[in-house]
């Protein structure tokens, strides 16, 4: 470690979860330190709570990239920039980032622009967004983007890494891509090993009763099938208490509209991916006290 601080620009920053992992290597003596130069972002809410989080002054958000002018920003060593992903997710109508199509996602192209106009690049550029970028549908607007990336002078690397083999219990598979100012430089994303940690490792202790299905009422259809009833609700929960065991996904709430936020994981095994798009009706983690019926 030398005694540098990283000079950070931060775009489509939303709460600035890369920034916390910046933290996280300070912590470990990885890096020295860092500091903040800018962000950018639209979000009121997130804004608010980047600064919350970070100990920011709102000063320093540039706002829509759109409007950057890249001949006006500081210099930093890193800009992070996880672009909007919702034309490119599964979960959304797909219509891609092509840098003509004025979808949300291709506002990622505003990266590349800015550093064609920066008067000193930085030295890394990390991107990040949902692995479903690699698919065969985008896979030629994504090689267009690292071709402009060589072009400024990068060297490109991209992975899809899962942050179940970096010690978190979810099943979350994210594309990276790391440009490195340098064309004959090397880099070797980390493997990871699957996580021994498990959610019941991440549960809090002391949780509102109104999470509990204390006054519930058990009925055993097979060996090793139960129905949960909550009697303040409507939901019925159809548990396996052998998936339960095994750390699967162990049942769901038969009320639930939505396939997937309906479904009940175990406390001894690993979360899915969480979407944005159903935090209302999200999914159920199973965690049992006392013994079944
Ligand atoms: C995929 S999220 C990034 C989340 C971020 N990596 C984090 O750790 O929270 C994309 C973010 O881009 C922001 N965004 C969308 N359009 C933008 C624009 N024109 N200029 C700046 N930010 C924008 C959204 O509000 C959203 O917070």
């Amino acid at each position: 470690m030398n005694n540098k601080i990283i000079k950070l620009g931060s775009f489509f920053s939303g709460i600035g979860s890369p920034e916390k992992a910046l933290e996280k290597l300070k912590e470990e003596g990885i890096i020295n330190d860092f500091k903040i130069e800018f962000f950018s972002e639209i979000d009121k809410n997130a804004i608010k709570s980047y600064c919350e989080i970070h100990n920011v002054d709102a000063t320093l958000n540039l706002g829509n990239i759109k409007q950057i002018k890249g001949d006006k920003l500081p210099y930093c060593d890193l800009w992070i920039g996880g672009f909007p992903c919702q034309d490119i997710s599964c979960a959304g109508k797909m219509k891609g980032f092509n840098f003509e199509s004025s979808t949300r996602s291709s506002l990622g192209w505003e990266i590349i622009r800015l550093l064609n106009e920066v008067k000193e690049k930085p030295k890394f550029v990390i991107f990040e967004n949902v692995k479903n970028i690699t698919s065969k549908r985008f896979k030629e607007t994504l090689n267009l983007f690292k071709e402009d990336l060589i072009k400024l002078g990068y060297s490109v690397f991209d992975s899809v890494l899962n942050a179940i083999d970096f010690n978190i219990p979810q099943n979350r598979e994210r594309y990276f891509l790391v440009a490195i100012l340098n064309t004959n430089a090397k880099y070797i994303f980390p493997k990871g090993n699957k996580t021994l940690l498990k959610l019941k490792d991440f549960m809090e202790n002391e949780v509102d009763e109104k999470y509990y299905l204390s006054d519930s009422n058990y009925m055993k259809i097979e060996d090793n099938i139960i129905y949960l009833k909550n009697k303040k609700s409507d939901n019925i929960y159809e548990i396996n208490i052998d998936k339960y065991y095994n750390g699967n996904c162990c049942g769901i709430d038969k009320n639930c509209k939505f396939h997937q936020s309906s479904r009940v994981y175990s406390e001894l095994g690993y979360a899915p991916t969480l979407t944005a798009s159903n935090t209302s009706e999200n999914l159920k983690i199973l965690v049992k006290e006392g013994e079944w019926l």
